[in-house]
């Protein structure tokens, strides 16, 4: 059985912290809130912890885990190099969004790093987040706490609706703030690398470091054969159960052609859904509209593009038609998981964009 905690970031409940730090530091699984999304964690150096999240998930064994901290100090056992530019990323965003990959020493166990030599260690800012990681007294494996292919959870619903049963603790500490997973960037060779988008922008990273490079699988809209160095990256991902379809190009174009799409959709007997704004829901005619957010402040699309996406099933929709979320500077972070979510289905609209 699960049990599910409450807890107020402003009055923490000192038992509860302690509780689910027992937990993990006995080998169990807590899922808890970070700033990005609800992240299911276990002992990250104990294989055996490690092997229940693949479990619970139903996630692949080759895709690895981030390991998460809380102090610096933490870091040094994990990591066999600190390169300059990882030091001055630290330095600049943990605690944060921001997740790094290092060299890893034999202390963390390959079943955390999916039998890979590197590992991928964050620094959370969630106060909640901190104290259990703190409570538990050990570096804490935690992916997204969906089960695997499906949106990461933003709200503590969101992990129960996957999770009931098969972990031991939920601890619902309200909505998460940005709604998206970290930025992932490689450290441990050569040119720093982006292998996953995230609200910290490759601009953002530049003006700490200079030149970062981008791998190319992270860009989506590519070739099905492009290898991500995430591995989790290469699944589809975040995908509800019906098809989606991202339509890309200047938005009043896309928006009429989403207009002509739900036309056709009615005509053919089809019942659609869209994925729209504050700034166009009033314009569709649809049988199941969510509105995603404000293009005045894309941060509302990033917050709530997850709990869009698991909403759709709930709905009996036959197809799913978005706007797409293109100029912003979240945008990276945005279409990476939009695209993914539609398995690539794109229609473009006018001039083709630069990507
Ligand atoms: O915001 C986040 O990062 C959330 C919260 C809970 O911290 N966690 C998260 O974990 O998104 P997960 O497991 O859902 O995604 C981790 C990603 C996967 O794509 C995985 O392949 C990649 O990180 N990754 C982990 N370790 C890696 C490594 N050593 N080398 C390359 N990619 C790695
Ligand atoms: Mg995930």
């Amino acid at each position: 059985n699960t049990k599910l905690v409450k807890i107020d970031e402003l009055h923490m409940d000192e038992a509860a912290i302690a509780e689910a730090g027992r937990v993990l530091a006995e080998g169990g699984l807590v899922a808890f809130p970070t700033e990005t999304v609800y992240g299911l964690g276990a002992n990250g150096l104990c294989a055996e912890a490690a092997a229940k999240i693949y479990a619970a998930k139903g996630r692949p064994s080759d895709n690895p885990l981030i390991l998460h901290i809380t102090s610096m100090e933490e870091l040094y056992p994990l990591v066999s190099e600190i390169p300059p530019e990882a030091a001055a990323l630290a330095e600049a965003f943990w605690p944060g969004p921001m997740t790094m990959v290092f060299k890893k020493t034999d202390l963390v166990p390959h079943g955390t790093t999916g039998g890979l030599d590197t590992v991928a260690v964050r620094m959370p800012e969630h106060p909640v987040a901190r104290a259990i990681i703190r409570a538990a007294g050990v570096p804490i494996a935690a992916p997204s706490a969906n089960t695997s292919g499906r949106p990461s959870p933003t709200k503590a619903a969101h992990v129960l609706e996957d999770m009931d049963g098969r972990i031991d603790m939920i601890v619902d500490g309200g909505e998460v703030g940005i709604g998206l997973e970290s930025t992932i960037i490689d450290v441990s060779e050569g040119t720093a690398t982006i292998l996953r988008p995230g609200y910290i922008t490759k601009a953002m990273l530049e003006q700490v470091i200079g030149p970062v490079a981008v791998d190319k699988a992270s860009l989506g809209g590519l070739s099905p054969d492009v290898r991500p160095k995430a591995p989790g990256m290469k699944y589809r991902h975040y995908a509800p159960k019906a098809e989606l379809t991202v339509f890309r190009g200047p938005v009043e174009t896309a928006c009429r052609a989403i207009e002509k799409a739900l036309a056709e959709a009615e005509a053919a007997g089809l019942r659609a859904g869209v994925i729209c704004t504050e700034e166009s829901r009033d314009r569709y005619y649809a049988p199941v509209k969510k509105c995603a957010g404000s293009r005045e402040n894309p941060e509302t699309v990033a917050h709530n593009l997850y709990d869009v996406l698991r909403a759709f099933d709930e709905e009996q929709v036959d197809c799913i038609y978005s706007e797409s979320f293109d100029g912003y500077a979240l945008s990276g972070a945005i279409m990476n998981r939009l695209l993914k979510a539609a398995g690539q289905r794109v229609v473009q609209c006018g001039e083709e964009k630069e990507v």
